[in-house]
Order: C-alpha cells, then structure tokens, then sequence
C-alpha cells in the first residue's frame, strides 16, 4: 500500500510549511556545483506544490531564502537570486494551470530590484487562483518579524491608539507577516538536521514537526504522502489531555 492510500483525506493539514534543506549536499554528492542544487530544488518545489493542490492543503509556506543566507558567498547569493527571476517567469504557467496564488513574505524590499518585479509581477497575475496559496519566504528571519511587530505595537501604544490590555496574541498575529493566514498545522524540514532556524518561531508554537534525512532536491510526492500521513498519526492536545479531546 502507498503512502498516499493510507491517507485520512478528510483530515489534510490545512497549511503545511516547509524548510527546504539539502540541495547543496545533493549537489556536492552529484559533482555537481551548488547552484544545480538549488536548481533541482525548484523541481522538488513544483511537485510539492502540485501534491499539496491535489490534497486540498490550502497554504504551502517555503523557506527560499533567510535574512541569514546574505552571509553566503557572493556568487550563491547572486545565483539564488537568479534563479528567483528565471523560476518565477518559467512557473507562471504552472501556477496558473495548478490554480495556485504565488504571495511573499520577508523583507522583498532588500531583493534586487529584478527579483522583486518578477514576484510583484506573479503575485498580481495569480491572485486570483483559489486552490493553494504558495508563500515563499524571501529574505526572511522569524526575529526580525517578530522585532518588526514589535515596534508597531510600541508606537500604536505611544500614539495612544491601543491600550496595554489590547496587546494579546491576535494583536501580534495581526502584525506578523502572515497575518492572513492560518498557522502551519505540520512543519517538514529536509536535510537532516533537526532545528527550525529562525523559521515562524511564533506561528509553530503548536505544529507538528517531521525531520527528514532526504534532502530537498530528491524529496518527491511519496515523501509528502509519508509526512502527511506521519502528522495524521500524532495526538494534538494543544496543552490538554487525551480524554478532554475524545469527549
Ligand atoms: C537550502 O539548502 C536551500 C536554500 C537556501 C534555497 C532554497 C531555494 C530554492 C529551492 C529555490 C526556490 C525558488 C523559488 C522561485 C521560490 P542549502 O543550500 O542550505 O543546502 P545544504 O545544507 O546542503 O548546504
């Protein structure tokens, strides 16, 4: 029996978040230069986003690129950037034939300019699609969302049009980039290691976590399938009993 026959269609998570690691090591595993990794990531992408409308998984969030990743060598960060441009205009197609509406979060405006008038432009083209909501993290760091959120909540107080009684969790969540959106039910990191650097700290406070020793360019539908049916198997009593939950 397949992973994807021992699904409980009924209970898909409804946003599932991913952090696509591994591609150098693929690479460097191939011969190949680090940049076909990420190359190659971009197929695994496209399946997944395929895989997620097929399900019915309303939001699909992915780790493309963290505030972290400028440390890296000039010239990967120039063909990630690159490869940003080159994927977005060849995947319009694909999007628009998968009903997927592609939104970004992060600090777009640190992108080069290229790389963030093709997302305005992918974003305009498909925003109205309705199956998946493909959310690419660019230039992202969960702190620097956080301290951001932060700020507006101090200078909203200052201005005196909030109270400090008003500061709850749904005035943060209100600031936070993904603020339209439902928190991750499942969190799929690839690669290996098994920590969420700096990755939605606050919306993952109760998701479900899954490690995985595949790396990103070689995770294919089967692997999803096995998350998904993986996270379908765990209890989530979110701080409550089992006995609570059946009742
Ligand atoms: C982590 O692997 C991966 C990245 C830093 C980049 C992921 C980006 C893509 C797959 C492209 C996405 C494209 C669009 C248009 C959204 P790593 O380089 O850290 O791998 P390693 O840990 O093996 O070195």
């Amino acid at each position: 029996m397949s992973w994807k026959e021992k699904l409980d269609l009924d209970r898909i998570p409804k946003h599932i978040a991913i952090i696509m690691d591994g591609n150098g090591r693929w690479a460097k595993k191939k011969g190949f230069l680090r940049a076909i990794g990420h190359e190659n990531g971009v197929g695994s992408l496209r399946n997944a986003c395929l895989t997620c409308a097929q399900l019915g998984v309303e939001y699909l969030t992915v780790y493309a690129f963290s505030t972290e990743n400028w440390n890296r060598p000039k010239f990967e960060v120039n063909a990630l950037m690159s490869l940003m441009v080159s994927s977005l205009k060849r995947e319009l197609k694909f999007l628009q034939e998968n009903n997927t509406r592609l939104e970004a979060i992060g600090r777009i405006e640190n992108l080069p300019k290229s790389c963030q008038k093709e997302l305005k432009e992918v974003m305009e083209k498909t925003k109205n699609n309705t199956a998946t909501v493909l959310t690419v993290a660019l230039s992202y760091g969960s702190k620097e969302e956080i301290i951001s959120a932060t700020k507006s909540i101090a200078e909203a107080y200052a201005n005196g049009e909030i109270s400090l009684d008003e500061i709850n969790e749904k005035e943060i969540d209100s600031r936070l980039y993904t603020s339209d959106k439902p928190d991750p039910d499942l969190l799929i990191r690839t690669g290996g290691e098994q920590r969420v650097s700096n990755y939605l700290l606050w919306q993952i406070a109760y998701s479900e976590l899954y490690f995985t020793e595949k790396l990103w360019p070689e995770f294919n539908d089967e692997d999803l399938y096995e998350a998904i049916y993986d996270y379908q198997n765990r209890e989530r009593r979110f701080g409550k009993i089992s006995e609570q939950l059946n009742s």
